[in-house]
């Protein structure tokens, strides 16, 4: 059974290739893909974050707080206790004296909050660069006690560490001294009369460390710590950073002479993560353990690991998938052995059979010798894949959860969620075919130095945790998919077509018959008879107006492509195809008839919008949204776009010479303010690099509501032609009046004077 499970995780996971764009984005509140925000102006920074086992309480470790969050209902977040724990005056006095910010560096923030026991929590804080630790009773949320901790986390708030209880006893990994570079990898609260024990220091077993994650493996009685450290493996290479999982055994106790209360089963492997002929991702981000699908066996465990690259000038990262099995084949193979005269690496060249094993209390000296010299392995640890299951060029990821889940089609899919460094919550699903960003929604505003992500699978929600507060994110919101071939196109494994509701659902609300085709987003198959016809927008204007018909793209992905019965195509000179996608041309007889915006995605396509533009029966006043029923044209773009149609009549006829220059001026003003608005946008979209953002890509189409994208191509080509037309009036009109006093000096002035209130009249 064992080898099926294996064969089928490799098909789960995928070969690697560049992550393509975000087939839809959210900002931050849209309304299409809501969050739950907890934020409450007297609680900061909640960084640190541990979910109860049922998935109903939410403890956060926040800035001289710890909080318990009731998040058992899906739609909102409410506070069920607080323990205040801050450092008196005096301490933050004594904090500063040390010469650091008393409001940045001295209040207390949270960097360990893990269960003791059945009915403890342990919670342990920077507390004025003095780390603290204090156990909370978890039902009544109250403080018993609490005191200076013992190197149990860091002194900095900003410095990373991690730490994982088992059965009662705390392993920590972290920094221990004031100035945060002393490491140190310990047990505590030991069981059972054996000592607490740590990192031999007489010989430098890690190497500026930043610790990132850990997790253990209850079989084997072992804990991994996940971290990067500069790798001295290679004495050619200054500052090489290396990607390491470390292992200690639970039960260590140390040696009998040599080792004592010192870690006998420390040894630590480097982890690889590289594509062909690239260089090595070699900074480790973060990591997540997928503990494996239930009935199988536990070396299926596989860590989901972020990396970045030292040598990456723009941000980029990959995800590199381990798997427990091959770890443990690692740490059970040879060995380096260090020269502590020379501090050089060379292999070990007999095998030590003790090298990396539990149980060796009472090994002998000599065998301990070897063991404190020797614990770095000799073969790596590659990823399931040989290579990273996603790249991304864009993107510098800072966080990942993973969740399996059961599609329609009864297939296991893996979906991950990685945090960008702006403040982006990427959902990535991972196909045979590569990777697929299916999502992409904002969770915060500011970068974050600190922050964390935590996943419940059985309440499908991510929680992120910042210092602007913890935000719930549904894994899925298939309701934004608001028809058959939108929902099959998403390609997400949480949703489905319901044929008998005719909804995109969520997929275990009910056994009803669901359509989806994750592999290859099958349209035309999967959705006959689910098409719902377009209706198409009338749309009245006179002759010589702009004409501007909107589109929106279902996604991100999609293309879109404008079609009319009258026209073989649209790309003549008559028409402009905006980057919003809007259709623009000017109204005249030739151009009165059917529109059509047909969106291309994954070969299928389908008609978004269609539109009937005809003359206007009356003279005054138009305005073609306002005829497409629920078009609204609310932002400065389209409201400038109006301006034109109705305050500025294009017939040239009875443009008037004397105010023409005003008007010019008016486009002028108007234009300017229209590229400060687009730059704006586009310098939003290059923060989130190159990323196609729009509030609301995911709209109904079939609804017919309006684009609000940002694009001043059209406009700009509107306003030139606009501008031209003037130029053309006013010179007439400059030599018509020109003519007239030359001729006509003997003219009744009454004449002239009778233009002004002509003049007036069409103003
Ligand atoms: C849990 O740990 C706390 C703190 O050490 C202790 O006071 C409490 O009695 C323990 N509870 C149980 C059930 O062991
Ligand atoms: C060491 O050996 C003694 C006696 O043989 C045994 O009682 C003890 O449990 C052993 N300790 C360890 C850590 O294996
Ligand atoms: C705490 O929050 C503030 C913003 O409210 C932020 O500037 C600071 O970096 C945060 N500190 C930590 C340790 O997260």
């Amino acid at each position: 059974m064992a080898p099926s499970v294996v064969v089928l995780l490799l098909c789960l996971l995928g070969p690697a290739g560049s992550l393509p764009p975000p087939r839809t984005s959210f900002l931050l509140n849209s309304a299409d893909r809501p969050l739950v925000h907890f934020g409450p102006p007297d609680v900061h920074n909640t960084t640190t974050l541990l979910l109860s086992n049922d998935g109903s309480t939410l403890y956060v470790g926040a800035r001289d707080a710890v909080l318990s969050l009731d998040v058992s209902q899906g739609d909102v977040i409410s506070l069920k206790g607080k323990v205040e724990w801050r450092p008196s005056q005096a301490e933050v006095n004594s904090c500063q004296d040390k010469g650091k910010n008393p409001t940045v560096d001295c209040p207390n923030f949270i960097h360990v909050l893990q269960p003791i026991n059945s009915t403890h929590l342990y919670a342990c804080g920077s507390y004025a660069y003095s780390p603290h630790e204090a156990y909370i009773e978890a039902e009544s949320f109250s403080m018993l006690q609490h005191d200076g901790a013992k190197g149990r986390c860091p002194f900095s708030p900003f410095q990373r560490n991690t730490a994982i209880s088992v059965d009662g006893e705390l392993f920590t990994a972290s920094m221990t001294d004031f100035r945060g570079v002393k490491p140190q990898i310990s047990r505590h609260f030991s069981k059972n009369n054996r000592p607490d024990v740590n990192l031999d220091l007489s010989v430098s077993l890690l190497e500026e460390p930043v610790f990132v994650s850990s997790t253990s493996d209850p079989a084997e009685k072992k804990l991994y710590f996940f971290f990067t450290e500069v790798g001295n493996e290679f004495s050619f290479v200054d500052d090489l950073k290396m990607a390491r999982v470390a292992q200690v055994c639970k039960d260590d106790v140390g040696g009998q002479r040599t080792l004592q209360k010192k870690w006998t089963s420390f040894a630590k492997a480097s982890l690889l993560c590289q594509s062909p002929k690239q260089l090595p991702f070699n900074v480790l981000q973060d990591v997540f353990t997928l503990q494996p699908p239930e009935g199988s066996s536990s070396l299926d465990t596989l860590f989901y690991g972020v990396f970045s690259s030292q040598w990456s000038l723009g941000p980029q990262s990959a995800v590199c998938v381990f798997r427990l099995q091959d770890i443990r084949t690692v740490f059970a193979g040879s060995y380096r052995t260090l020269d502590l005269e020379t501090h050089q690496w060379k292999p070990l060249l007999e095998k030590h059979w003790y090298l990396g094993k539990c149980g060796l209390g009472n090994a002998s000296d000599s065998d301990l010798a070897e063991v404190k010299r020797s614990f770095l392995t000799s073969s790596d640890v590659k990823p399931v894949t040989d290579g990273p299951v996603v790249v991304s060029s864009g993107q510098r990821y800072s966080r990942v959860a993973a969740v399996r889940t059961e599609a329609a089609n009864g297939k296991e899919y893996t979906v991950l969620f990685l945090l960008t460094e702006s403040g982006f919550l990427h959902k990535v699903v991972l196909f045979d075919q590569g990777a697929s960003l299916i999502e992409e929604i904002q969770v915060f505003r500011e970068p974050q130095l600190v922050k964390s992500i935590v996943l419940s699978s059985t309440k499908g929600v991510v929680y992120v945790g910042t210092s602007e507060g913890v935000t719930a994110v549904p894994v899925a919101k298939c309701s934004i998919y608001r028809s058959c071939s939108q929902c099959v196109l998403a390609r997400d494994p949480f949703c489905g077509w319901s044929l008998s509701r005719e909804v995109c659902s969520a997929l275990d609300s009910s056994s009803d018959a669901m359509v989806q085709d994750l592999e290859n987003g099958n349209v035309e198959e999967k959705c006959q008879r689910q098409a719902r016809a377009s209706q198409s927008a009338e749309v009245s204007v006179h002759l010589n107006e702009v004409v501007r018909l909107p589109c929106l793209k279902p996604s991100n992905l999609a293309t879109l492509t404008w079609t009319s019965p009258q026209f073989e195509n649209l790309t003549e000179k008559l028409f402009i195809q905006s980057a919003d996608g809007s259709l623009s041309f000017l109204a005249a007889a030739a151009t009165f008839g059917t529109y059509h915006c047909e969106a291309e995605e994954d070969g299928y396509k389908v008609v978004v919008a269609s539109y009937t533009v005809g003359q206007m029966a009356s003279p005054r006043f138009m305005n073609p949204s306002s005829h497409g029923d629920k078009h609204h044209m609310s932002n400065s773009e389209d409201g400038f776009y109006e301006d034109i149609i109705t305050e500025e009549p294009l017939n040239p006829t009875k443009l008037p010479s004397g105010d023409a220059q005003d008007g010019g001026d008016e486009f002028t003003t108007n234009f300017n303010d229209k590229t400060a608005a687009s730059k704006e946008g586009s310098g939003l979209k290059s923060s989130v690099d190159g990323l196609n953002l729009t509030a609301t890509s995911r709209t109904d189409t079939w609804s017919g509501q309006q684009p609000v994208e940002k694009s001043y191509f059209s406009e700009l080509v509107v306003v030139s032609l606009l501008l031209v037309i003037c130029i053309c009036v006013l010179v007439l009109a400059g030599v018509h009046t020109w003519r007239q006093r030359k001729t006509g000096l003997k003219m009744d002035p009454l004449v002239g004077r009778e233009l002004s209130p002509e003049l007036k009249v069409v103003e």
